[in-house]
């Protein structure tokens, strides 16, 4: 059984360059499905999710490869319209080709992905968007087919702006008759990051990155070479973790622009930040002071997907912390390892109080989903003595390789196989 092996309280110095955005190149992937051509996309991480995409569209007839750290991929022998349920299973983001699917070959069939550790996780608002765009959906057994004569633009507002349910509208609107309004959409880069991926290759996109998005259907998309940004959450788990530890570090390849809400807090905890347009420099004397309030919110505002970092940063403040985390109800099950290494932190429905420790002891811990699973890390770096990690393969979902990463800084770290 593969572990990590941590020995904690070494401080973190050193610089680290940060992979492409793990949410960024799922939905490029996917919009690959529209092309009529080759798309090579630059920067893209080696991880998990990434091999079980290639494994997805391999299996639906595109052809995959790999071009050093770029990867390519021609759609021209795309041949079947069936996620095959083994990937949804795996990978719950496989629903991104649904929207993607629709635009291409004007059906989709796929299981219903269901809910997953971090919560229940429903696509009402997927589906029910698709539905107001002329697509006809059916479950039955667990499966959902969708089929259209072609999908007509239409005016579909979110009653919560949904990343997915905005990615997947957009992938389904860019070949489709007429105009689509998405009101309340998403605003997280990732967001922005498809829109632009789409126009470079022909799409017409615009107000991207704002509440309202407009989509004008063209008639096709043409081949692209494109260069995925890197990823703010790998980035804010280092910059975490160098909070927890303290010492000094810099991140390279990616500027503070997407983390604002994040390095606030950073601040607040008591961190020196400086950034430039493709660095971040950290610098942390070590036990952080208390957060009074987190509330995790979708961008611009705190990312739920950085919670349990920061969580894991603040069981060693020198106060009382508080988080809501509004957007997923289940992330609060990585707590019940968190508390393992000593730390004292109380749940109540969504409000977790953080009463900081002076010390973290080192354990045996169980990951059971990506993030969480890099707290853990976090956690086991903070902590005296060694920390087991167990699953490491929910953090290989989204981490490349947070072993190098964390040891290039200076952490006693290793992957045991
Ligand atoms: C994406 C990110 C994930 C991040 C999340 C929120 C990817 C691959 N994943 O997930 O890392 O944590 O955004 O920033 O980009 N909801 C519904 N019905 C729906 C869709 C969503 O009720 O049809 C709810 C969800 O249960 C959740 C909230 O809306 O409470 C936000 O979910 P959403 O923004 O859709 O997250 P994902 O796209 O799944």
């Amino acid at each position: 059984m593969a572990y990590i092996e941590i020995v904690g309280e070494k401080q973190l110095n050193g610089e680290v360059n940060i992979q492409g955005s793990k949410n960024a190149v799922l939905p490029v992937l996917a919009a690959t499905v529209l092309v009529n051509g080759i798309t090579k996309l630059n920067h893209c991480p080696r991880i998990l999710d990434v091999y079980n995409m290639i494994k997805i569209l391999e299996a639906i007839g595109c052809t995959v490869y790999w071009e050093k750290a770029s990867l390519v991929v021609n759609t021209a022998r795309l041949n079947t319209s069936t996620v095959p349920e083994v990937y949804v299973k795996m990978m719950r983001s496989s629903i991104i080709l649904m929207g993607a699917l629709l635009g291409r070959t004007h059906s989709v069939t796929i299981t219903y992905p269901g809910g997953c550790t971090i919560g229940a996780r429903p696509i009402d608002f997927h589906l029910g968007a698709f539905q107001d765009m002329n697509v006809s959906v059916e479950e039955e057994d667990g499966l959902i087919k969708c089929t259209t004569a072609g999908v007509k633009g239409n005016d579909i507002f979110l009653k919560f702006p949904s990343v997915g349910a905005t990615e997947n509208i957009i992938l389904a609107s860019v070949l489709a008759d007429g105009k689509t309004s998405i009101l309340n959409a998403a605003r997280e880069p990732e967001i922005l990051e498809l829109c632009k991926f789409l126009n470079a290759a022909g799409a017409k996109i615009f107000g991207a990155g704002s509440e309202r998005i407009e989509i004008e259907g063209v008639d096709y998309l043409h081949s692209i070479e494109y260069t995925a940004s890197s990823d703010r959450i790998v980035a804010g788990t280092y910059l975490a973790a160098v909070a927890g530890t303290g010492g000094e570090a810099v991140l390279t390849g990616i500027g503070s622009g997407c983390l604002q809400t994040l390095i606030k807090v950073l601040r607040e905890m008591g961190c020196s930040i400086l950034s430039g347009e493709d660095y971040i420099i950290i610098a942390s004397s070590g036990r952080p002071k208390p957060i009074p309030f987190i509330r995790t919110m979708p961008y611009p505002g705190f990312p739920t997907d950085m919670q349990s970092q920061i969580m894991s940063v603040l069981m060693m403040a020198t106060g009382t912390s508080k988080i809501v985390e509004e957007i997923f109800e289940g992330r609060y099950q990585n707590v019940k390892e968190q508390i393992k290494f000593g730390a004292d932190i109380r749940i109540e429905g969504r409000e977790a109080v953080i009463t900081g420790v002076p010390s973290l002891t080192g354990c045996e811990v169980y990951a059971s989903e990506l993030r969480g699973g890099a707290a853990l890390i976090i956690a086991g770096l903070m902590a005296k003595g060694k920390t087991t990690l167990y699953n490491p393969y929910f953090i290989e979902r989204g981490y490349e390789d947070i072993c190098r990463d964390l040891k290039q800084l200076g952490a006693d770290i290793r992957r045991v196989s």
